[in-house]
Formats: C-alpha cells, sequence, structure tokens
C-alpha cells in the first residue's frame, strides 16, 4: 500500500519505517530541511533500538522516502498518518494547533480519496474536528481514523511491529478495511485489532497512559509508607504482582515517572474533564504525587550531609526519564539535580545516551563524566536516577575506593539491601530499610 506520514518525530518515524518494513511504499515528511536531509543520507535522528537497522534496509530497498513537501506526501498516500507534535498548553491541556493546521493543508491539497490518520495522542473530539477542517475545503472523499499508539520509547519497534492490540476508531467501513490490511501482518499471532468509535479510540489512550500512571503512583505511596512501618516494598510488590488481577508490570516504585507521554496525558485527561466539568481527582493526585516523588530523595541526601550539600561533589547515574533512550523530558534526573545545585553540590554525571541532550539543558553547571566510574571518583556520594543495565552490577570494591565515603542514594531500588550492607556500603532506596546510615 501507499502511506505517507505528516511528522517524524519518535511516533512518526518508527511507524514510517516499520510500515515500509512489511512492503509499503513510504513517504514521511517533515517541515525541517535538515532532518530531512539527514534521513535521506540514511541517518537516523533518534536513539531508539533496532531501528537504525530496518531504517537502512528500507531506505535502500527504496520504501521509505523523505520529503518537506506536504503535497507530495498528499499526493502518494492512500493513507495518511498525521504524527505531530501535541505539547502541553500552559493550562495543561494538548495544543492542537500542528494537527489542526496540516488538517487545513490537506483539505485544500487532497485530490483523491485518501484515509486521513490521527496517531498522536488527541483528546476526545479531535477526529470530529479535524474532519470538519478538512470537509472545509475538500472536494474529493475522504474518512479521518483514530489510531493511538502505544508503543515505549526504548522498545517502539518491538511494540509496533508485535502489537498486544491495535485500536481502530472509524465511522467508516472502507476506512476500516484498508486499516485491517494495513495491520494485519502485524498482528498474525492473533492479538485483536479493535475498531471503536472515533471517540472511544481517543480516550482509551489517554486512560491507559493515566491508569499506569496511577499505577505506579500507588506504588510509590505504598513505597513511602513502607519506609514509615518498616516494610519492605519489593515484598509487597511479589506479593501483590501474584495477582493475575493486578499482575507484576509497572509496580516498580522509584523515584517517580517521566517521559514525553505519562506527565503530558495525565495533565491533558484531567483538563479535558475540567472542560466538561468533570474533576477528575485520582489525576489531581497522582499529579501532585508524582511531582514530590521525583525530589523525595533529596531531603534524606541533605539529612545525610548534615544539611550542608555546599561543595560536596554527588556523582549521578543515570539522566534519562527511563534506561535505553536519551530522551530527557520530565526525568527525575533533572528535579533532583536542580535541587541539589540550589544546595551548592557540584555534580559529577554520567549516562550512556543522554548526556547531549542533558548538556543542552545545564551547559557547565555539571561535569560530564566519560564513564560511570570517572562519575564516581573523589565523587562523596552517589545517586542513581535511572536503571540502566550496566548500573546493576557494579564492581562495589572499586566503587568503595573511588567514593570518599561508600553511600549510594537508590531512586531505582537496583541493589539487594542486604548485599549493600554487607559490603558495608551506606545505602539508602526507596520503600525499604536504609542501612549503614
Ligand atoms: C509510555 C507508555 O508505556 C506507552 O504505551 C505510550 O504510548 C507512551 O508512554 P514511555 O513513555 O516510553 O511509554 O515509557 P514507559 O516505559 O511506559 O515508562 C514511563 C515512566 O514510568 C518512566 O519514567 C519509568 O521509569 C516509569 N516507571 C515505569 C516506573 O516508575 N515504574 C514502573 O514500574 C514502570
Amino acid at each position: 500500500m501507499k502511506i505517507s506520514v505528516i511528522g517524524t518525530g519518535y511516533v512518526g518515524l518508527v511507524t514510517g519505517t516499520c510500515l515500509a518494513e512489511t512492503g509499503n511504499e513510504v513517504i514521511c515528511v517533515d517541515i525541517d530541511k535538515a532532518k530531512v536531509e539527514k534521513m535521506r543520507n540514511g541517518e537516523v535522528p533518534i536513539y531508539e533500538p533496532h531501528l537504525d537497522v530496518i531504517f537502512e534496509r528500507n531506505i535502500k530497498a527504496n520504501r521509505l522516502r523523505f520529503t518537506t513537501s506536504l503535497e507530495e506526501g498528499l499526493d502518494h498516500g492512500e493513507i495518511i498518518f498525521l504524527a505531530l507534535p501535541t505539547p502541553e498548553d500552559e493550562d495543561g491541556s494538548a495544543d492542537l494547533s500542528y494537527v489542526l493546521n496540516v488538517s487545513e493543508e490537506i483539505g485544500k491539497k487532497i485530490k483523491g480519496y485518501k484515509v486521513i490518520v490521527d496517531k498522536s495522542t488527541v483528546p476526545v473530539g479531535t477526529a470530529e474536528k479535524v474532519q470538519e477542517i478538512i470537509a472545509k475545503n475538500a472536494t474529493c472523499e475522504f474518512d479521518v481514523v483514530s489510531n493511538p499508539e502505544f508503543l515505549r520509547e526504548g522498545f517502539a519497534v518491538d511494540d509496533f511491529l508485535k502489537p498486544e492490540r491495535i485500536i481502530v476508531g472509524s465511522s467508516s467501513e472502507k476506512a476500516t478495511d484498508l486499516m485491517k490490511k494495513l495491520y494485519a501482518p502485524f498482528v498474525r499471532s492473533g492479538n485483536p485489532i479493535i475498531v471503536m468509535d472515533e471517540k472511544s479510540a481517543e480516550l482509551t489512550k489517554y486512560a491507559a497512559n493515566s491508569f499506569l500512571a496511577t499505577k505506579i503512583t500507588f506504588m510509590n505511596e505504598i513505597a513511602n509508607y513502607c519506609e514509615k512501618v518498616g516494610a519492605d516494598v519489593d515484598l509487597v510488590r511479589a506479593g501483590m504482582g501474584s495477582d493475575s488481577r493486578i499482575g507484576k508490570r509497572f509496580l516498580f516504585p522509584g523515584i517517580g515517572y517521566g517521559g514525553s507521554c505519562f506527565p503530558k496525558d495525565v495533565k491533558a485527561l484531567r483538563k479535558a474533564g475540567k472542560d466538561r466539568d468533570y474533576d477528575f481527582k485520582i489525576l489531581s493526585s497522582v499529579i501532585e504525587i508524582n511531582s514530590a516523588q521525583k525530589t523525595i530523595l533529596l531531603p534524606k541526601i541533605e539529612e545525610y550531609f548534615n544539611n550542608n550539600l555546599y561543595g560536596k561533589t554527588i556523582a549521578v547515574w543515570g539522566l534519562a526519564f527511563k534506561p535505553e533512550t536519551d530522551d530527557i523530558r520530565e526525568a527525575p534526573s533533572i528535579d533532583m539535580m536542580e535541587g541539589l545545585l540550589s544546595k551548592g553540590a557540584k555534580l559529577q554525571v554520567f549516562d550512556p545516551e543522554a548526556i547531549p541532550n542533558i548538556q543542552k539543558r545545564f551547559g557547565d553547571k555539571l561535569i560530564y563524566a566519560e564513564s560511570m566510574y570517572a562519575a564516581t571518583e573523589n565523587a562523596d556520594a552517589l545517586l542513581i536516577c535511572t536503571e540502566w543495565s550496566i548500573f546493576r552490577t557494579p564492581d562495589y570494591e572499586k566503587l568503595k575506593k573511588q567514593l570518599i565515603n561508600p553511600v549510594v542514594f537508590d531512586g531505582r531500588n537496583l541493589y539487594n539491601v542486604n548485599d549493600m550492607e554487607a559490603e558495608g556500603f551506606t545505602y539508602v532506596s526507596v520503600g525499604r530499610k536504609s542501612v549503614n546510615l
């Protein structure tokens, strides 16, 4: 099939590349000339595991092309994906200007039947708006479909190629059939393509992300309470997660969720509720709790240093909002580092992928280390903000030698508390007992 994807951010690029992988002819459109030029030269503009291999393969096979011309994109695809940014507005709602502006152009430019697919996370009622805007100018038949993505950064290629479900919000049989044909190769395993109305599809995305953010936040509260009563959240988690109604996943406590989706989507759903006089009390709590959770280790670090962090050097491992990505949007590391810097601490930081992005934000306020052990050299303590695999089995002896005192504040509960105690570390994590304090 002929496919166009408008917008080559994380979602657009993964969508375009993976759709080319099953033999479709894909054109990706972006207004950023430099980016398009780079992609034409085979350069993947983001870090996403496994994307480079299929990107290269499909460019070579001439199934994946790039252009800055919206017109070319609109002429080419029988299905046109909108994968445009929907950033958070000042009031927490999703800013739809990119989606709506492109829709206006689509109305003016399409010449034959097209299925326009909303891939971006958009509030309930957006498909309807897009439909109306295109209809103002369109001189041919078209359908608008809502097809939210559920891609996790770091696993986006796998999630796209082997989705647990595909949601298609459509009220046109013709468009639904085309979408089913397009996705058939991805659901051979029998996973469902769930067809519903556009509004329910739009809400499914917000509901799923808000539920997951709530699940994590609930666990963070249980972890905080564990500390009060001397319970161990690891054990509570294992006990709870074995109930299949609860499930083992997304129960890991820590210094809060971040990223480009959860924070934005939870706020957007709450705002959308407000606009309809519906008060999502649970989401307000989630936002408030998560914001506090991001700096939950800060007072503990201050207390350890007798409320005087001035001139202390803290090593920070992990800056990305989660492992396997260079994305630092809403990363808890940012709140932690800003807090520590404001108290006069010096920070020696390391992350396997996110340093360039952090550098753009913090400039020369941080000392950027070449390796995890370069970060801990002569530091007064180590703080862990992201659970990259490389941090899971450190050389304890080396670490002890490098740190001025063997002190670890762990925002992701990477180590066994008893092991750390036996190794002689002062170890403070989330929802578990602190040792050698
Ligand atoms: C999320 C959704 O999972 C995906 O379906 C959606 O389309 C986009 O948003 P992503 O933002 O890539 O994906 O990250 P995810 O792996 O879901 O993690 C989100 C945040 O929750 C991270 O900050 C992570 O550290 C945190 N998290 C996750 C926890 O704190 N505990 C957990 O148990 C799981």
